[in-house]
C-alpha cells in the first residue's frame, strides 16, 4: 500500500501561468507535465481527482507588457489566455478546469481572504517610505523596480523577488535600484499597506515545513525553504499602489490593490470553486479542512523552482491564518529546462513555443511529452536539445517501443491472420508475470515519489524485457517446426504490450489509445486494475505505426529557426511611432524596410483574409502574416518582390507568429499592390 492510498481525494494544482506571453517547453517541463502524469496515474487508481489550473492574470508582468505593446492589460490577457488554454487543450493537459483570476468569483474569494485576515487582526498595517518614479507618477513594486539582489549579489533581481536565487525581497532591499518605467533612480515617498506577518507565523513554519515535511519533499525545496527560515522571514506587503489588479476592500485603501501572490495561489480555489459550480461537485471537499482528518484532500502543488516561497510559505501562511482550509501535503517544485546551451528566454525569443510545436509537429505531442519527461529537471537544471529530442524518439520511441509493438504484431498477422489462439487467454508465463508485478510496483513507487524520469524508463525497460524475449525465443525460426509453441510466444508479447499500453498512459496518452486499438480492446483507458485477458478467435486490428523517425533536416529547421529568432528578435524592441503622428527623421531610421522575396504562400485555414508567406529578407527566411488573400492568389505570388518593415515586433495572428509587415499601397477603392523595386533588387536591400 503506497502512503498517497490513505487518500480519497485530490487537489492538484499546476502553477497559474501569467497571461502575458505564449507557452514555451520550460513552462511544461516546470509545472504542467509533471503535474498531468501525475493526475493521469491518480484516475487510473481511480482516485477522485481535481486537476486545477488558470491564468494568472494581475501584476506587473501582465501591465509592464501591456505598456511594452502599446495596449491595454484586458487586451494582453484576453490574446494570451485564450491562446494558452488552446495550447494546453490541444497538448492534451488533462485539468478539469482552466480558468482565469479575472473572473468576478475570483475577486470576490480573494477579497473574502483578504477581509477575513483582516477581520481577525492578522495583517500588521504600516505607513513606510517606497519608491516611487517621479516621471511616470507612480509607486514602484514588484517588477516596476531592479536592482542588485542583497543575497546573491546578481543584478536584475526584482522589487519582490530575486529570480536567481529565490529569496523573496522588498524593493527598499535592492542596491542600487532602478525603475524600469524611466530608467531612472526612484525617490522615496510614504504609503500605507497591510502586512503578512512572516515572523509572527516563523514558528508554526519551523514546526510545519521543517519538522513535519523532512525527508518527505525534495530536496531542493526543502533546501531553500530552510534557508529563509534560518535567516529569518520579515512581514510580507499584501497591498500594491497599481491600477491593475482586485481591490483591497477596505474604505481607507481606495485605489489600492492586492498584492498578486496574494490573489494568484486563490486562483486554485475559485478554479475549484466554478468547476464544482459547472460540474455539480461539492468545492468545500477538495479545499476545506473536514470533520474527520481522514476525509481531508490531499493537496499538492506542481511549480517551478522560482514559485517555492510563494507555495510553501506565503499561501500556507495565509491558508493557516484563515483557519478553515487544508494545507500543501506537497510542493514538488521543478528546476529550470535550458534550451541548447541557453537559458529560455522569452525577451530574446530564445524557446521552443508549444503553440508552434503543436503546428508544426501535428499528432507529435506524445513525442514531447516523452523527451521532456525524459529530461525533467527534477533535481538539478536540465537541457533541451534537438539532436537529443531525436536521438530520443528514433532510438527510444521508434526502435524499443515502437519497434516491439510493431514486431509482434506483424508476425501475429503473417502467420494467424491476426487472430489469438486457445492458450491466449490468461497469462501463464512466470518470468513474465513477475516482470510485470514488479513493472506496476516500481513505476508506482517513482510517481508517487515524484520521480518521473525514473517512473518513464521503468516502463521502458519493460518494452526492452519484450525485445529481448522476442529475440530470444525466434518466432520466425520456430513458426516452421511449432506453429502452437510459436503462437504462445506471441501471445505472451500481446499481453506484455497489453501492460505497456496501461502502463503508458499517464506519459503517452496518445500512443497507449493506439496500442489498445491496435489489440482490438474496445476501451480507450485502463485502469491499473483491468485485466488484460483475451478470448479464443480474438481478432486483432491491423498494424498501425506508433512513431515516425524524425529526420535530419526537421531538426537542421529548428535549429536554424531559433537562430533566425534570436536575431529577429534583437530589433523587434525598437518601439514604432504610433502611424498617424509626426514622426522626426530619427523615428524614421529606426524602421527597417527591406527588399525582400515571397518563397512561399498559403491560405490561412479559416480565414478570408489572411496568407501565409515565407520571406527571404536577405537576413533570413521568416513567416509574415498578410492581409492581402482577397486580391492574389498564393501560387500567384511567389518570386515577387516586395517591400517589407522587418523589425516589426513579432506578432501572433491565427496560432501563427508573424514577424514582420509586408508594405502594401492601398488605393481609394481598397484595392492592394506590392510596393517593389522597379527592377530586380538584391534581398535585404534597405528602403529609404
Ligand atoms: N504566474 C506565476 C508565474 O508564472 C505563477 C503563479 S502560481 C499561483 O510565476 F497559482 F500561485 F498563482
Ligand atoms: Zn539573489
Amino acid at each position: 500500500m503506497s502512503e498517497l492510498d490513505k487518500f480519497k481525494r485530490f487537489t492538484i494544482t499546476s502553477a497559474l501561468p501569467y497571461a502575458n506571453g505564449p507557452l514555451h517547453i520550460g513552462h511544461l517541463a516546470g509545472a504542467y507535465i509533471p503535474a498531468d502524469t501525475f493526475v493521469r496515474h491518480l484516475r487510473l487508481k481511480k482516485k477522485d481527482v481535481a486537476f486545477i489550473c488558470g491564468s494568472d492574470e494581475h501584476g506587473a508582468a501582465i501591465t509592464i507588457k501591456a505598456k511594452k505593446e502599446g495596449t491595454t492589460p484586458q487586451e494582453i490577457i484576453d490574446k494570451y489566455h485564450y491562446q494558452i488554454k488552446k495550447s494546453f487543450e490541444d497538448f492534451g493537459i488533462a485539468f478539469n478546469i482552466y480558468h482565469r483570476t479575472s473572473a468576478p468569483i475570483h475577486h470576490d474569494l480573494s477579497q473574502e481572504f483578504f477581509l477575513n485576515l483582516y477581520e481577525k487582526g492578522e495583517f500588521v498595517e504600516k505607513e513606510t517610505e517606497q519608491y516611487y518614479d517621479e516621471e511616470y507618477d507612480q509607486f514602484l513594486a514588484d517588477r516596476y523596480i531592479t536592482g542588485t539582489c542583497p543575497n546573491c549579489k546578481s543584478e536584475g533581481a526584482y522589487g519582490d523577488q530575486c529570480e536567481k536565487c529565490g529569496t523573496s525581497l522588498n524593493p527598499t532591499d535592492l542596491i542600487n535600484p532602478v525603475s524600469t518605467l524611466s530608467g531612472k533612480a526612484p525617490v522615496l515617498k510614504v504609503t500605507k499597506h497591510w502586512y503578512l506577518p512572516l515572523d509572527k507565523y516563523q514558528p508554526w513554519l519551523e514546526q510545519w515545513l521543517l519538522e513535519d515535511k523532512k525527508n518527505k519533499w525534495k530536496p531542493n525545496v526543502y533546501g531553500q525553504c530552510s534557508s529563509w527560515l534560518k535567516s529569518g522571514l520579515q512581514p510580507r506587503s499584501m497591498t500594491r499602489d497599481l491600477d491593475w489588479g482586485i481591490d483591497v476592500p477596505l474604505e481607507e485603501a481606495k485605489g489600492k490593490k492586492l498584492y498578486v501572490w496574494m490573489d494568484a495561489p486563490i486562483g486554485y480555489i475559485s478554479a475549484t470553486k466554478q468547476w464544482a459550480l459547472d460540474n455539480g461537485k461539492d468545492w468545500d471537499l477538495y479545499w476545506k479542512k473536514q470533520q474527520s482528518e481522514e476525509d481531508n484532500s490531499c493537496l499538492i502543488h506542481f511549480i517551478g523552482k522560482d514559485n517555492i516561497v510563494f507555495h510553501c510559505i506565503t499561501f500556507p501562511s495565509i491558508l493557516h491564518a484563515h483557519g478553515e482550509y487544508i494545507l500543501p501535503y506537497n510542493v514538488p517544485a521543478n528546476e529550470f529546462l535550458n534550451l541548447e546551451g541557453d537559458k529560455l528566454s522569452t525577451s530574446r525569443n530564445h524557446a521552443v513555443w508549444l503553440h508552434e510545436y503543436l503546428e508544426e509537429f501535428p499528432g507529435k505531442q506524445d513525442e514531447l511529452r516523452y523527451v521532456l519527461t525524459s529530461i525533467l529537471p527534477e533535481t538539478s537544471d536540465s537541457e533541451f536539445t534537438w539532436k537529443d529530442y531525436q536521438a530520443r524518439v528514433n532510438n527510444e520511441l521508434v526502435a524499443i517501443l515502437g519497434n516491439f509493438v510493431n514486431r509482434v504484431m506483424i508476425l501475429m498477422h503473417k502467420y494467424y491472420q491476426g487472430e489469438v489462439g486457445e492458450s491466449a487467454g490468461k497469462l501463464a508465463d512466470q518470468e513474465i508475470k513477475s516482470q510485470l508485478e514488479n513493472t506496476y510496483n516500481d513505476v508506482e513507487t517513482a510517481i508517487e515519489n515524484f520521480k518521473f524520469r525514473q517512473a518513464l524508463s521503468i516502463v521502458m525497460d519493460l518494452a526492452r524485457f519484450g525485445n529481448k524475449y522476442l529475440t530470444d525465443k525466434e518466432p520466425w525460426k520456430t513458426f516452421k517446426t511449432d506453429a502452437e509453441a510459436t503462437r504462445e510466444v506471441l501471445q505472451n508479447c500481446l499481453h506484455i504490450i497489453g501492460h505497456l499500453g496501461t502502463l503508458m498512459q499517464p506519459f503517452l496518452p496518445t500512443a497507449s489509445k493506439k496500442i489498445f486499438g491496435m489489440l482490438n480492446f474496445n476501451k480507450e483507458v485502463l485502469s491499473y486494475d483491468e485485466e488484460i485477458t483475451f478470448t479464443a478467435g480474438h481478432k486483432l486490428n491491423a498494424p498501425e505505426l506508433l512513431f515516425e523517425k524524425v529526420e535530419d533536416e526537421v531538426i537542421d529547421r529548428q535549429l536554424e529557426k531559433l537562430k533566425a529568432k534570436a536575431t529577429a528578435a534583437a530589433p523587434a524592441q525598437v518601439e514604432v511611432a504610433p502611424a498617424k503622428e509626426n514622426i522626426n527623421y530619427e523615428q524614421f531610421l529606426a524602421m527597417d524596410i527591406r527588399v525582400g522575396t515571397i518563397l512561399e504562400a498559403e491560405k490561412v485555414a479559416k480565414t478570408k483574409k489572411l496568407l501565409k508567406l515565407k520571406i527571404d529578407t536577405g537576413i533570413d527566411q521568416r513567416t509574415v502574416v498578410s492581409g492581402i488573400a482577397e486580391f492574389f492568389e498564393p501560387e500567384a505570388i511567389i518570386g515577387q518582390q516586395v517591400s517589407m518593415l522587418v523589425n516589426l515586433e513579432p506578432r501572433e495572428i491565427k496560432g501563427i507568429i508573424s514577424q514582420g509587415m509586408i508594405l502594401m499601397a492601398e488605393d481609394a477603392d481598397g484595392k492592394l499592390s506590392f510596393v517593389s523595386p522597379t527592377s530586380q533588387t538584391g534581398n535585404g536591400s534597405v528602403v529609404r
